[in-house]
């Protein structure tokens, strides 16, 4: 894994669980980064960039799951084929290094990725170094890395920015002391193609042992130019891209996955260059990464965005119809944009259920396999077609989950141009006992999550709330996406995160009917949160007077 690859492939460096899961609001559990990291080596990304592990004790514990399971167990639907390279970041101190390297020994193939600001506003104004202390510390720091690990990434961070002598120099260094991959970073996405490719041309010609590693490019898209960047840098001799999915990522975000690497695809007698990621995963890796990042995708995002292969005005259809390729440069299944419509129907057996669910590289076992494939068969009742999306959104609900404090037993809503929206909710309790609550709200959605309020007493905050059809079509599955943050000042939520600690958990459910998928995402949310606080506030001893309880079957 760590001879350079051939010079026609661009390795695929995916940094979606830790410069994306920095955008505002994007934080992920430690499960949820476990599934991504599970949809990106079965995208076959070549490097997963799975955290930051000195950022927190939580960053830590996500990367040790991912080094130690991701490409070290079989992941299911994913051809066999070496493992990703899973990767840790690190500042360039001896703690970040080690701890990065704590995090990520347990993976087959290990990488620590250390970074150090370069240019002359980050030196003077955030590191407050001298040249030659930039240079030293990047040599002491690479030749500790090194001294840990094999592979080793360095990034002369805000690189776009940086007088190019100085960075040759400091790319020597690093090279000198034991890099194997330079990358690149326009760390404010203020370079334009041009610049960023005479960047790259720039150290191709002028650093010494350049040709023994590997360049890699890393663009923000600050003026929207992060994947014509990358792909400019690509040009100029980069053969490792950083990105993310759906170009998530810091402000404007980053280079996107999907469309660099359908770039490099359907423009290939131009680049002549080749990736490792299987194109037809990626719409749903996207889709995955929407929902648990609660990120939604404009429609108009290029290759994965809803309308990316619409056609609207009358002349296009006309197109169309005479000629696909008139007005269509990738077929919409290259990038798994077109439901497979699924061969089991309402008569199928719980085996050939089973067995599509791991071709799509879900791998349900025992009490959660039965109970997707209960729903399952209720679907195929309600749904005409059942497809692929269909299937994902069932098993990602089941994965989603985990311990339930409170679960739903019943949910009926009063809507509409006449009186006021009214949700009565039946739940069932941490003792069994029933729960039921009546609350009014602006809409029916409001008045659920209120009367569930009023049963769960959770110490929290509803930040984000959003419903998208899984499918088309009027009997399509709503998957409900919910983000509530433990209210801080919680003496509870001190304990588990410190005084001004906020910690964010999210919800997620598909169902036919949307208030259905809402209450179940809501009650997601806040059973992860009291997992995580490790209690329920209510026992059946605290069951208010007004609310009417029993004994659950
Ligand atoms: O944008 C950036 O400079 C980074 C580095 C840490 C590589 O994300
Ligand atoms: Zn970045």
């Amino acid at each position: 894994m760590l001879e350079r690859p051939n010079p026609d492939y661009v390795r695929i460096f995916d940094t979606t669980l830790r410069d994306g899961e920095q955008s505002p609001g994007a934080a992920l559990t430690s499960e949820e980064k476990l599934e991504v990291a599970r949809a990106l080596a079965r995208l076959g990304v070549d490097v997963i960039e799975a955290g930051f592990p000195c950022a927190s004790p939580d960053d830590f514990e996500a990367v040790k799951a991912i080094a130690e399971s991701v490409g070290r167990d079989e992941t299911p639907g994913r051809p066999s084929q070496e493992p990703p390279i899973i990767c840790g970041l690190a500042r360039c101190t001896e703690k970040d290094i080690q701890t990065a390297y704590d995090a990520v020994k347990g993976a087959k193939h290990p990488r620590i990725h250390t970074f150090l600001a370069t240019s002359p506003i980050h030196r003077e104004h955030k590191l407050r170094m001298t040249k030659e202390e930039v240079v030293a510390r990047a040599q002491k720091m690479v030749s500790f890395a090194r001294s840990l690990c094999d592979d080793i990434e360095f990034s002369p961070e805000d690189a776009g920015r940086t007088e190019p002598d100085f960075l040759y120099q400091v790319l020597e260094t690093a090279i000198a002391a034991g890099a194997r991959t330079l990358n690149i970073p326009d760390t404010v996405g203020y370079t334009i193609p041009e610049e960023f490719g005479a960047l790259i041309a720039g150290i191709v010609s002028n650093v010494r042992g350049i040709e023994n590693v590997t360049i890699s490019v890393h663009c923000h898209n600050d003026l929207g130019m992060a994947t014509a960047n990358a792909l400019a840098g690509i040009r100029a001799g980069a053969r490792q891209a950083e990105v993310t999915i759906n170009g998530i990522g810091e402000r404007a975000g980053n280079t996107s996955l999907e469309e660099v690497v359908m770039a490099l695809e359907t423009r290939r007698p131009l680049f002549k260059l080749k990736t490792g990621i299987d194109t037809t995963q990626l719409v749903r890796t996207s889709k995955l990464v929407s929902q648990r990042t609660g990120m939604v995708v404009q429609p108009n995002k290029a290759i994965v965005g809803a309308n990316a292969f619409a056609h609207e005005s009358g002349i296009h259809q006309d197109g169309m119809l005479k000629n696909q390729e008139t007005y269509e440069i990738m077929r919409p299944e290259a990038v798994g944009a077109s439901n497979t419509l699924l061969v089991l129907g309402k008569h199928s057996g719980r085996h050939g259920f089973a067995a599509r669910l791991r071709e799509l590289g879900h791998a349900l076992e025992g009490e959660a396999l039965d109970h997707a494939f209960k729903r399952f068969k209720v679907l195929a009742d309600k749904k005409k077609r059942i497809t692929d999306a269909d299937l994902d959104a069932l098993a990602s609900s089941e994965t989603a989950r985990g311990h339930e404090f409170f679960t739903l037993d019943a949910v009926q809503v009063t809507c509409g141009t006449n009186g006021m929206p009214t949700a009565t909710v039946r739940l069932v309790g941490p003792d069994k006992q029933l729960i039921t609550h009546a609350a009014v709200g602006t809409g029916p959605v409001h008045a659920v999550f209120r009367a569930i309020d009023e049963i769960v007493a959770a110490p929290s905050e509803l930040l984000e709330y959003s419903i998208n059809n899984v499918t088309e079509g009027i009997d399509a599955l709503g998957h409900a996406s919910v983000r509530v943050r433990a209210a801080q000042g919680d003496p509870r939520v001190n304990a588990q995160h410190g005084a001004g600690g906020s910690a964010i958990f999210n919800g997620h459910s598909a169902e036919t009917d949307v208030v259905v998928a809402s209450t179940k995402a809501y009650l997601n949310a806040l059973n992860r949160l009291l997992a995580a606080l490790g209690t329920h506030p209510r026992t059946s001893e605290q069951t208010p007077s007004h609310e009417t309880s029993g004994a659950a079957e």
